[in-house]
């Protein structure tokens, strides 16, 4: 059996000049075939507010619902490393309750969790990664505050630029071992990238990084309203299903599904 990819083989890939492979998965099937495919993490993202649950936004998502998610990916993947998303209002409000909601999240088979912001949040990962909690970070376009950014738009543009870039320090010094880059000029992700040790996971951010992730749906085009400039789509699943679907639907009306070798002898 594969070993499981540690924090320290995605440090590993990232000192050899590697890439990272991350996709979303939130389920046990998609997780076992991502898994069989090769790819080095899973991330249980919030995302799944909008693509499970069709919300239009990921702040209605809960603790428990990544942690029932997280489940399930865990028994479908043996070998990636998972990652768990700690959703919107769950880290924010203290120390403590951060703490508890990330132990929630790794006793349901989290290998480590994911928060998005920066400075803010050193207390809470310093506290998290002292009792043995890794911690991934999240910077540029974080879509749980979408109300406050104004939308879904690049970040860092002009002299938030810097500001990107002394987040992403005070992260790696409070000790996450890896940071999710979401929307960034590409040259102003290879230029933090350089300036940390840890490995960087884009999203809309260039090639410079470490490592990509994209939402799995979306990778595998089941998601055609959503078509945004960094997503590209490696199959067209959405036509896929339809036109089974369809094929099933014609079989059962047509009273050819289910025939004889489907059926059951007396
Ligand atoms: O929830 C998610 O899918 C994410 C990725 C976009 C990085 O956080």
């Amino acid at each position: 059996m594969a070993r499981r990819t540690t924090i320290r083989t995605l440090q590993q890939l990232r000192d050899s000049d590697t890439p990272i492979t991350m996709v979303t998965a939130y389920d046990a099937t998609f997780a076992r075939l991502f898994d069989d495919a090769g790819v080095d993490a899973l991330l249980v993202g919030d995302s799944l507010g909008n693509v499970i649950a069709g919300f239009d936004s990921t702040l209605p998502v809960e603790v428990e619902h990544i942690a029932w998610h997280t489940a399930a990916v865990a028994r479908g993947a043996k070998r990636a490393h998972i990652v768990a998303d700690l959703p919107f209002g769950s880290y924010g409000a203290g120390v403590d309750t951060a703490v508890e909601h990330a132990v929630r999240l790794m006793k349901a088979g989290a290998h480590a969790v994911k928060l998005e912001g920066g400075a803010p949040f050193v207390e809470t990962i310093e506290k998290m990664v002292a009792i043995g909690i890794p911690v991934m970070g999240h910077l540029g376009l974080t879509p749980q505050s979408v109300h406050k950014l104004g939308g879904y738009r690049v970040q860092g543009r002009g002299d938030a630029g810097d500001a990107l870039l002394a987040d992403a320090l005070a992260l790696q010094a409070a000790g996450v071992y890896a940071i999710v880059f979401e929307m960034v000029p590409a040259p102003l992700a290879k230029r933090v990238t350089d300036a940390l040790d840890i490995p960087t996971i884009g999203i809309g951010a260039g090639n410079g990084t470490s490592g990509q992730v994209l939402v799995g749906y979306d990778m595998l085009g089941m998601n055609d309203g959503f078509k945004p400039t960094f997503l590209k789509t490696y199959a067209s699943l959405a036509d896929t299903i339809r036109d089974a679907t369809r094929a099933y639907c014609d079989e059962v009306k047509a009273r050819s599904f289910p025939d004889d070798d489907h059926s059951f002898d007396a």
